[in-house]
């Protein structure tokens, strides 16, 4: 096979440069675009985080009305956008939902199709931006069989998903201000995190030339998985056996370290943070206070809270490197909010947008942009001759 080197998972290998964000995996260090993440979450919002993500700046105070007032103008979906979510089937899980009616605004924004027309893109941009609030919205009122709402566009973005989401038509709806901070919050600490699974994949997508709106489903679908965003519904599963089996940590850390098939401990562990993630440390000290506003105590938090000092200190967790990660704690939070567990996943998605856009974007402006086509270690038959299928 000459020069390639077998590579599973891309552990080493470098599939692109990237201006965007800067992890240093050892020191817990996460940047967008050389800000400290710390700093972005006490004082930006996630429509400022978007605007640096995608155009490598904070924005001016004239930019950040601009790009604002855009996402906000954005986000009606066209009527018959609207009657997909009659077809879908009520216990339909909402991740497949959210990259099907992404995946069809392309039927609906034909224009869309050239990624090198610079005014479709900076449109493109603006209208997935502005719409996936409306149809994750959509995706969870077709679940609970609740009419749907159109947007109110005097409100912000997330003021504007939480209404669409928990309020009903011809009702005001108050938007509760600590949890449209919140979600706002944790909605800055998922935007990007450089070659993720789901980045790499919308960059996959897009390296063949197709277009913003089938790029991102794509990666919407990558996001799905148990390994990746589906882990933060996966750690609320997890905390509700552990509690319908009597709320014993010890014997659950036991099966994750014996290797049971399927046990692991959820939200723990990280390809790239080996010491410690810091979007987790910023969602721990808000855990509290947001569950004491929001939800009163819930028993699951003190699980978690258990399973977490238990794993800390043991030696198995230690030596592998094994600390909390983003999604430990943000399915509590998550829950407090409201939200059904199956739904975590789609409040990642809405997080994680600005950066997959910012990505493709990126890769689309870079000259020495090649197609996606890894190589492979071929391990199967030499050459054998055709037999007959009377004689196998
Ligand atoms: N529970 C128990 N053991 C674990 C865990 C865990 N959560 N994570 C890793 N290990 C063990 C793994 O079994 C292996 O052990 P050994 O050396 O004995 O074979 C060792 O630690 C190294 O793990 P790995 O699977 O080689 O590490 P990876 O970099 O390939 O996987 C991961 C990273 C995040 C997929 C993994 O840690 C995991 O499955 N965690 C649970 C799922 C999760 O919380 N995912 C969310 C990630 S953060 C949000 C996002 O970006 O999506």
């Amino acid at each position: 096979t000459g020069l390639v080197t077998l590579d599973p998972g891309f552990v080493n290998t470098a599939a692109c440069e990237s201006d965007i964000t800067y992890i240093d995996g050892e020191a817990g260090i996460l940047r967008y675009r050389g800000y400290p993440i710390e700093e972005l979450a006490s004082n930006s919002n996630f429509v400022e985080v978007s605007y640096l993500l995608i155009y490598g700046e904070l924005p001016t105070k004239e930019q950040y009305e601009d790009f604002a007032d855009r996402v906000r103008r954005h986000t009606l979906l066209h009527e018959d956008l609207r009657k997909f979510f009659d077809g879908f089937p009520r216990d339909a899980h909402p991740m497949p939902v959210l990259s099907s009616a992404v995946s069809a605004l392309s039927t609906f924004y034909q224009d869309s199709l050239n990624p090198f027309d610079q005014q479709q893109v900076e449109l493109s941009t603006h209208r997935l931006l502005a719409k996936l609030p409306t149809i994750a919205a959509y995706a969870y009122k077709k679940s609970v069989g609740q009419p749907f709402l159109y947007p109110d566009n005097s409100l912000g973005l997330v003021e504007n998903f939480l209404r669409m989401t928990f309020g009903f038509p011809a009702e005001p709806y108050e938007v509760d201000p600590t949890m449209a901070r919140a979600l706002d919050m944790l909605f800055i600490l998922h935007a990007d995190h450089e070659q993720n699974c789901s980045t790499s994949t919308v960059r996959m997508v897009g390296s063949s030339e197709a277009n913003l709106f089938a790029s991102t489903s794509a990666g919407i679908n990558a996001l799905f998985g148990p390994l990746h965003g589906g882990a933060n519904s996966a750690v609320l599963e997890m905390l509700e056996g552990i509690r319908a089996e009597g709320g014993d940590v010890d014997s659950f850390v036991e099966r994750v370290k014996n290797k049971e098939p399927g046990v692991k401990l959820m939200g723990f562990g990280h390809r790239v943070y080996k010491n410690y993630d810091p979007r987790a440390r910023i969602i721990k000290k808000t855990a509290d206070e947001v569950l004491e506003k929001l939800g009163g105590d819930d028993p699951l938090l003190d699980i978690a809270l258990k399973l977490e000092e238990r794993a800390l200190s043991d030696d198995y967790f230690i030596e592998r490197n094994l600390y909390p990660n983003v999604d430990f704690y943000t399915g509590l939070i998550y829950k407090a909010m409201g939200f059904p567990t199956k739904f975590f996943t789609v409040l990642f998605a809405l997080g994680r947008l600005p950066g997959w856009i910012a990505h493709w974007r990126e890769m689309m402006d870079d000259p020495a942009r090649k197609i996606s086509r890894p190589r492979q270690v071929y391990t199967g038959y030499g050459e054998r001759s055709y037999v007959p299928m009377n004689e196998r």
